[in-house]
């Protein structure tokens, strides 16, 4: 069984993966290819971009293509050829769906009106170069051996200071999470990562899974300059930890894997509106839970199915059976020359609420399906600088959605310890 640690080191490396090469870069952030390398990349754009039936363009300037869903990306992995889609889990766990003491407004609106997708098809945003040289830069980088900031302790290396406010459970084994995270839009400068998540992860040490869905600000992924709070997904197998190994795994839709059932919910999409400081908060609701059956994980956004990670793409009797682990909270990343940015609203958890990131509402689906508060001792906050981020966990058994809560963050500036 994959020790605690590994899933630390899985939450730090998800965002190391993506940075370590940026890092190395130093301030050269935009790569412009040469023309062999521009010719190359646009043989895999096409290959990634699977032909659309209808397309898109945002105000934002982001392009949203309807592909038959029968013909995405993710049955181009090589563990997926010949499934057919699952258009819904087999097993649905039992919703907690009227959440009569929310403070939610509005529904978050992701579309713009007038963008909607036919029958027969999913909503996908197209990967543009940018997102493939970043994809390309991160695997061609790997992974450089055993890091050293899975304690409390050690949160920098010699490529970037990598720190997390949150909740954890587990060991134990489940197969789902639920909570809402609210909404916020940290100033990060370009090689800086602020984002807040929900993680699951198991399986045995030689092939640990992990999937993250959550908001991320990140400008090196996702290049539009002006707005920033994207809904994001990750998931991994690394095989091996925590020694050096392959791992396999990405954001969003950048290499096969999910499968998009949604029409509605693309994966990079904009997010608002966000909290107000003292005033309105809104939050977004998400859900991964395993089909009892296929062994699948769905994805589910405002009790919307967004789509799944196949059983396949985990070891039969690990993650495609279980999770051992779950997580909850923020996590920001800077390179060791820069100050740390922001993590949440900026705000320290003891401001309380309104004026701090939240995650409420958090749940744990049994092997029946069962949606149940975890035991209040079974949460456990976890920071990896006090002195940085801070996480505080809320348990007040009277008020429904703030049973198991969190609140995390802290102001940017933070220079270690
Ligand atoms: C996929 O289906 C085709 C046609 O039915 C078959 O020839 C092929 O062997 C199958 N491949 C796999 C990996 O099952
Ligand atoms: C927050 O809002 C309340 C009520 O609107 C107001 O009385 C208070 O001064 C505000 N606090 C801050 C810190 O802005
Ligand atoms: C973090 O690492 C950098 C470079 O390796 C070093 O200059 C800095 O002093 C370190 N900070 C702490 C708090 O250890």
């Amino acid at each position: 069984m994959a020790s605690f640690n590994n899933f630390v080191l899985l939450i730090l490396l998800t965002i190391a993966l993506i940075l370590v090469p940026e890092a190395a870069q130093g301030r050269r952030r935009r790569v412009i290819p040469s023309g062999e390398q521009k010719k190359e990349l646009e043989r895999q754009l096409k290959a990634i971009n699977e032909p659309a039936i209808k397309s898109f363009k945002t105000q934002q300037g982001d392009i949203l293509d309807c592909i038959d869903i029968h013909k995405q990306l993710a049955f181009d992995h090589h563990l997926l050829k010949n499934q057919s889609v699952q258009l819904k889990p087999t097993s649905v766990p039992e919703w907690i769906t009227s959440n009569k003491i929310s403070r939610k407004v509005d529904p978050l609106q992701l579309l713009q009106e007038g963008i909607n997708c036919p029958e027969g098809t999913v909503i996908v945003k197209r990967t543009t170069m940018q997102d493939l040289m970043h994809a390309k830069r991160l695997k061609s980088m790997g992974f450089d051996g055993p890091r050293h900031f899975i304690t409390d302790r050690n949160n920098n290396d010699s490529t970037g200071q990598f720190y997390v406010a949150t909740v954890n459970y587990g060991p134990s084994s489940f197969s789902g999470v639920k909570g809402h995270l609210n909404l916020w839009d940290p100033q990060v400068s370009q090689d800086q990562i602020s984002l807040a998540f929900m993680a699951v992860a198991g399986g045995p040490k030689e092939q640990f899974a992990s999937i993250f869905v959550g908001w991320m600000v990140n400008p090196s992924l996702y290049q539009l300059s002006e707005d920033h709070v994207r809904l994001y997904t990750y998931w991994s197998v690394s095989f091996e930890l925590p020694i050096e190994g392959s791992m396999s795994g990405c954001y969003d839709i950048t290499c096969p894997g999910f499968v998009q059932v949604s029409k509605t919910i693309p994966l990079g999409a904009l997010l608002q509106p966000i909290s107000v400081y003292n005033g309105t908060q809104y939050d977004i609701s998400l859900s991964l839970y395993q089909d009892r059956v296929k062994g699948d994980w769905w994805f589910s956004y405002h009790e919307e199915n967004v789509g799944y990670w196949p059983a396949s793409l985990f070891m039969a009797r690990g993650f495609a059976n279980r999770a051992n682990y779950a997580s909850w909270g923020g996590q920001v990343y800077s390179p060791v020359t820069e100050k740390t940015p922001v993590m949440g609203s900026g705000n320290w958890p003891s401001e309380g609420l309104s004026k701090v990131a939240y995650v409420n509402s958090i749940k744990i689906i049994d092997h029946l399906g069962n949606v149940l508060d975890p035991e209040i001792d079974s949460l456990k906050a976890r920071e990896t600088s006090s002195k940085c981020y801070k996480a505080m966990y809320i348990h007040e058994e009277d008020k429904d959605i703030w049973r198991r809560a969190l609140y995390y963050g802290g102001p940017a500036g933070c220079i270690g310890e």
